[in-house]
């Protein structure tokens, strides 16, 4: 099925040759090999990292001029994802993002979005001046978290712009939830633009057939994956993923050097080749197990009382077409304690980090780094935690509907460029808003900077405090204040 052979690390061999020909280092870094490195750092890391941590030179290749092992390593990372050209990115999937939205939008273009956006993209299209043109995301109240857009959601908004110049989603989402991207893929593209998808969250997704499709299977243009977040890869790596149809590779190129550093790491990029030659060759097994570990947690997190992880029953419910099973989502709403109590419990009393957590919920990333016996020690941990709180009079209020998306009265650029003024809340109806404004749930914005202060957002606002949900995003943090734009 690949056309080049997976078990090829160019750049790692590469790194490897250039450490057996006991080279002297006569270029930075300035540790030479680990000899000028403090000595405690380095007797915790050893040596080894310190042999491969060198600069750009012919025989370790150039990322922004490849010509080499790094050019044949991405060449070997397109035909693994069934790409026409992949980039390694080590300024996260963030830089890779805003790469993507500058490859394919310029100054006063519209980009469709989904509103609950990372702030990669926010800083995409503050760099490229073009024009966002919200979607609203599917809302499960349930849980209080937003899933993917639905394809009538992008349908709708692409009649209503037809001059859209690009179409962006994410997908899956944090908590694993995957929308009907082949769908999206065809209403975008019969406008004849392309479709760019953060699939931040889902660099596993090709290798498993228990999995929702990728971006590129489904037909998406350009993608941005964290391989770091899911797959082998050191932490900052990420892969850019383009078919050239609708993209200019070239441009892609000459963007992703125009925001990435001239020194990028070479221990990060070689973690990225072997960590696609391990997806690539073993990826399946991998994720079998993962996948079996996580819905066993599943499985048993539901027969404690108090907690809730939802599965393939929420199938079908709206902007939910497939489901990412290594993520788990514990909603801990029945128990009288929010996911933030949750998630501090278990990082104090038991020494278990989550991934992330919100007002009802915390979520476990699954990988292939888990065992049993870490399932295990939550699993305890979270019924020790259950015997405490269930029954405690105390459960969390509902979602309270937002209001509509205000008016763009300001480019995002424009907005993020301005002389800022702090002015009252209460007093600040009819101004342009220089910060973002986030209700939690679902954690979607409620204002982005250049846009409309409305009556009915601040009631909204009072609405969330008075029942005891949470919005924050000023740099007031009692969000008694704002920041607008004059
Ligand atoms: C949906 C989404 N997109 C993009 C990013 C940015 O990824 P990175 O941290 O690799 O820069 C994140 C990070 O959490 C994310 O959740």
């Amino acid at each position: 099925m690949y056309k080049l052979d997976q078990n090829e690390t160019p750049l790692f061999d590469a790194l490897m040759e250039y450490v057996n020909r006991e080279t002297i280092p006569f270029h930075v870094p300035g540790h030479k090999k680990g000899i000028g490195i403090d000595e405690e750092f380095k007797n915790f890391i050893g040596q080894n990292p310190f042999k491969i941590d060198v600069t750009v030179f012919k025989l370790v290749d150039s990322l922004h001029h490849p010509t080499g092992p790094i050019k044949k390593a991405q060449k070997l990372a397109a035909d693994a994802y069934g790409s026409d050209a992949a980039f390694f990115s080590i300024h996260g999937t963030s830089g890779a993002i805003q790469a993507m939205i500058m490859s394919v939008v310029s100054a006063g273009d519209k980009i469709i979005i989904p509103r609950n956006v990372h702030k990669s993209v926010t800083a995409g299209i503050i760099l490229s001046g073009a024009i966002p043109v919200y979607m609203q995301p599917a809302l499960d109240k349930n849980v209080g978290i937003a899933h993917g857009v639905t394809p009538e959601t992008v349908e709708r908004t692409l009649k209503e712009n037809p001059d859209a110049k690009a179409v962006l989603v994410i997908n899956p989402t944090y908590y694993g939830v995957a929308t009907d991207l082949k769908k999206i893929a065809d209403i975008v593209h019969s406008y004849d633009i392309p479709l760019i998808v953060d699939e931040a969250h889902g660099p596993h997704l090709g290798f498993n057939d228990k999995l929702p499709v990728s971006a590129m299977e489904a037909g998406a243009d350009i993608c941005a994956q964290s391989t770091h977040k899911i797959i082998g890869a050191l932490t900052q790596c990420s892969l850019l993923q383009v078919r050239s149809e609708r993209v200019d590779i070239n441009r892609v190129q000459q963007i992703l050097s125009l925001l990435q550093t001239t020194s990028p790491s070479y221990i990060l990029m070689a973690s990225l080749d072997c960590a696609r030659r391990q997806i690539a060759l073993n990826g399946e097994e991998l994720l079998d197990k993962t996948i079996e570990l996580a819905n066993y947690a599943r499985s048993e997190i539901n027969k404690i009382p108090g907690f809730y992880c939802f599965g393939e029953e929420i199938l079908g419910n709206e902007g939910v077409y497939a489901l990412d099973p290594t993520k788990i989502t514990i909603t801990c709403r029945d128990l009288g304690i929010t996911g933030y109590d949750l998630d501090m419990i278990l990082s104090s009393k038991y020494h278990i980090q989550m991934e992330l957590s919100d007002l009802y919920n915390v979520l476990a990333v699954g990988s292939f780094g888990d065992t049993k016996e870490s399932i295990d020690a939550l699993l305890v941990a979270l019924k020790e935690i259950s015997e405490e709180y269930y029954g405690n009079d105390n459960k969390k209020s509902d979602f309270i509907d937002m209001p509509a998306i205000p008016k763009l009265l300001k480019l995002p650029r424009e907005a993020f460029n301005s002389a800022k003024t702090r002015v009252a809340l209460k007093d600040s109806i009819g101004e342009v808003s220089a910060e973002f404004l986030m209700a939690y749930p679902p954690g979607i914005p409620v204002l982005c900077p250049g846009e409309e202060i409305t009556q009915e957002i601040v009631d909204y606002v009072q609405k969330l405090k008075d029942t005891g949900l949470y919005v924050q995003g000023t740099e007031d943090p009692e969000v008694e204040n704002i920041k607008v734009v004059r």
